[in-house]
């Protein structure tokens, strides 16, 4: 299971390395708008920042809605870094262009999926990675966990190839949940990741083993 980083935040994602667990970044308009990043230069240089700091795969949304604008906009920032994986929004014409992409050998992420009949169209289209966002299904009192069984399953009943990215992950049981259904990909904040690590009986049993470690110091 691959642990990627939702943000784009360069000390976040230089922490989240450090750990030694990142598999890889997810980025969307919104995040790179909450860095303040501005201006298709200052994007593309800060995807660049990204891909120097993680080993995996960084995913970089389009904005365009129309099918050359994203072929555009998805060539050149493939051309940026052989980690970039182009990200593209569940809609006709991101179908169109994931095809497009597919056939040129550009990895995609097809982003805001919230139903399987949207991950059956991106796996056909030859998606890289599906990105169901369960936290958002969750928001709106629908099972965002059970739309990723049915993902499963349907990607297992056909062999497809094209990796569920567990996405709008927002705490760590959607991790583990993700685990047991057997997601490819999660991918949330840094403090979903680091709360799987936390257990108060680790905490009071090192506190112990301190302690007694000092009587024999
Ligand atoms: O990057 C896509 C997705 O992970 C967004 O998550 O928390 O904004 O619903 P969230």
């Amino acid at each position: 299971m691959k642990f990627f980083i939702d943000t784009a935040n360069l000390a976040q994602i230089k922490e989240a390395q450090e750990l030694g667990i990142l598999d890889g970044v997810t980025t969307n308009p919104s995040l790179m708008a909450k860095e303040g990043i501005k201006g298709i230069d200052a994007i593309k240089k800060h995807y660049v920042d990204i891909c120097n700091i993680v080993d995996g795969d960084v995913s970089a949304e389009v904005i365009s809605t129309d099918l050359a604008g994203m072929i555009k906009e998805g060539e050149e920032f493939a051309a940026l870094h052989p980690q970039i994986v182009v990200k593209v929004p569940m809609i006709p014409e991101g179908i169109k262009a994931i095809k497009y992409f597919t056939g040129k050998g550009i990895r995609t992420n097809c982003t805001l999926v919230f139903s399987a009949g949207q991950a059956l169209l991106a796996a056909k289209a030859g998606a890289s990675y599906v990105s169901p966002f369960i936290g958002r299904l969750d928001d709106v009192s629908t099972d965002g966990l059970g739309l990723i069984e049915d993902i499963r399953l349907i990607y297992d009943n056909y062999g497809f190839d094209t990796e569920i990215l567990a996405a709008s992950v927002r705490h760590p049981m959607h991790i583990i949940e993700c685990a047991k259904i057997g997601a490819d990909v999660i991918t949330g904040p840094l403090s979903a990741i680091t709360a799987l690590a936390k257990h108060p009986l680790t905490d009071t049993g090192l506190a112990t083993f301190l302690a007694d470690a000092k009587k024999f110091a």
